[in-house]
């Protein structure tokens, strides 16, 4: 159904053809035909005239002619591919300029066509640009939806908090805002990067990573904004950096709260204006570039100590997506746990079926303190020390089976009444239960219905 929707509203749109050529008359009989043909047209008489047009209007294919004063058609078509990569363009080539037409080929246009032009090829050529762009969208469409209906990509979450960030990835990947990840070690912070990038329209373009931390303060910008040859010592040659790399997909800055202040400064700019110049150069770079950055540490706490620039985290935090730890998501353990289970299996070409009940619980109330890295780890030397056929209690490591949570202490002085005492024991442990008044009448030794009866006097002394 929703397929046939798409279809139907794509047929009924009528579709814009932004027609670039300088002979007047050329350029008229070219749109006189797509009009006839029912496209909607727009005529610019060289790449400079295009450009303005093709950022305002909402253009599904180019046709332009190479050899043009001001903006030739292979600088037209570079600038689009970079602008919007999905739009097709188709380029005329007249005669002399078929070596031109190729190289454009090489960049990215569609096809070419040849002067003088033949009514009938032209619309063929056109047809198919329009079919093949529809087709990749199409494809994209239907891929993100199958893969929405089940979860993101090897992503498991069933908790609650989780499937909130789900919703939120679906909803902003395909918009071109800044994106950061916050999360102890090893929460995910690196796989949520990726699929906001692989759910969004830059999926096909470079997904670059860079990881702050482990740059010290001098090579940094060299690595982020690239280098001329000779602008330091050991320059012998000019070096593209990430920036220039990732261009035009999305880059990705993890560890982000490492970056030095000198260069933060340099990083807001490419953020704010999308420029940059190499070190020791002097041409200014535009780039067009989806920004996400992770930190395992609060920005914010960052800003009020005058580490991190506020301007900058403003920038970076338009969307921001928190991710729990994983002792706060329990619920998520047994499917980590069976996932982990396949996926070494596969690796391992292993047939361990699962895990007993008596695990699980120990695996349930263990801390965590790596998270999902941990987890993945521990499953995994499971897997490879015992390969046992069912994973239970003689194959957790000791760290695991000898866990107990610490035991909470509250102080009382000698002398407090008695009641006081019950009333504080029973707030702690009310406390270390979360408010689980079940979990806190076991661990009390007595029902729950006392725990309700001596919670209503809560205020008052405890009847003796
Ligand atoms: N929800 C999840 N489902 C499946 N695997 C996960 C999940 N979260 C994390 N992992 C796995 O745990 C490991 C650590 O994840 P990742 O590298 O994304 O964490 P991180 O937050 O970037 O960690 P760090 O702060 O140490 O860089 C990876 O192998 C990843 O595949
Ligand atoms: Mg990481």
């Amino acid at each position: 159904m929703r397929i046939a929707s798409v279809l139907e509203q794509e047929t009924m749109d009528k579709k814009t053809i932004l027609v670039v050529e300088d002979d007047p008359n050329v350029g008229e009989s070219i749109r006189l035909l797509l009009k006839k043909r029912g496209y909607e047209t727009l005529l610019a008489s060289n790449g400079k005239e295009a450009l303005p047009l093709f950022r305002q209007e909402t253009v599904d294919l180019v046709i332009t002619d190479l050899v043009m004063p001001k903006m030739d058609g292979i600088e037209l078509l570079e600038e689009v591919k970079r602008l919007r990569p999905e739009t097709e363009v188709i380029v005329i080539s007249a005669q002399g300029t078929i070596e031109k037409a190729v190289q454009a080929i090489k960049l990215g246009a569609f096809d070419f066509i040849e002067k003088p032009i033949n009514p009938r090829v032209i619309s063929l050529v056109v047809e198919r640009a329009l079919e093949k762009q529809t087709l990749v969208l199409q494809n994209r469409d239907l891929r993100s939806k199958l893969e929405d209906k089940f979860h993101l990509k090897n992503i498991i979450g069933r908790s609650e908090k989780m499937v909130k960030i789900f919703e939120l990835i679906q909803h902003i990947a395909p918009y071109d805002s800044s994106v950061l990840i916050v999360g102890e070690s090893g929460t995910g912070k690196e796989l949520i990067a990726n699929a906001i990038h692989y759910k969004s329209p830059r999926a096909s373009l470079p997904f670059v990573k860079v990881s702050c931390a482990s740059l010290s303060e001098g090579i940094i910008e060299s690595e982020l904004f690239g280098h001329e040859r000779g602008s330091f010592t050991g320059a012998i040659a000019s070096r593209k950096g990430r920036f220039e790399m990732a261009h035009p997909g999305t880059l990705f800055l993890d560890e982000v709260e490492d970056i030095p202040p000198s260069t933060q400064i340099k990083l807001l700019r490419v953020l704010q204006e999308g420029e940059f110049e190499r070190v020791g150069g002097n041409k200014t770079i535009q780039v067009n570039i989806r920004i996400i950055a992770a930190s395992n540490r609060d920005l914010q706490e960052a800003v009020k100590n005058g580490v991190f620039r506020e301007d900058l985290y403003y920038r970076l935090n338009v969307v921001n997506i928190k991710l729990p730890p994983l002792r706060e998501r329990k619920e998520d353990i047994p499917f980590l746990i069976n996932f982990f289970i396949d996926k070494f299996n596969q690796k391992y070409k292993m047939k361990v079926k699962g895990i007993s009940q008596r695990a699980m619980n120990l695996l349930m109330d263990y801390e965590w303190s790596g998270n999902v890295r941990e987890l993945e780890n521990t499953i995994e030397s499971i897997l490879v020390i015992h390969s046992p056929e069912v994973i239970d209690l003689p194959h957790l490591p000791p760290e695991i089976s000898e866990y107990r949570e610490k035991p909470e202490v509250i102080s009382i002085k000698i002398g407090t009444r008695l009641e006081e005492v019950e009333k504080e024991l029973l707030i702690q442990t009310l406390k270390a239960t979360k408010g689980n008044k079940r979990r806190a009448a076991e661990l009390l030794g007595i029902n729950v219905r006392t725990i309700h009866r001596k919670m209503e006097g809560k205020d008052e002394p405890f009847p003796a």
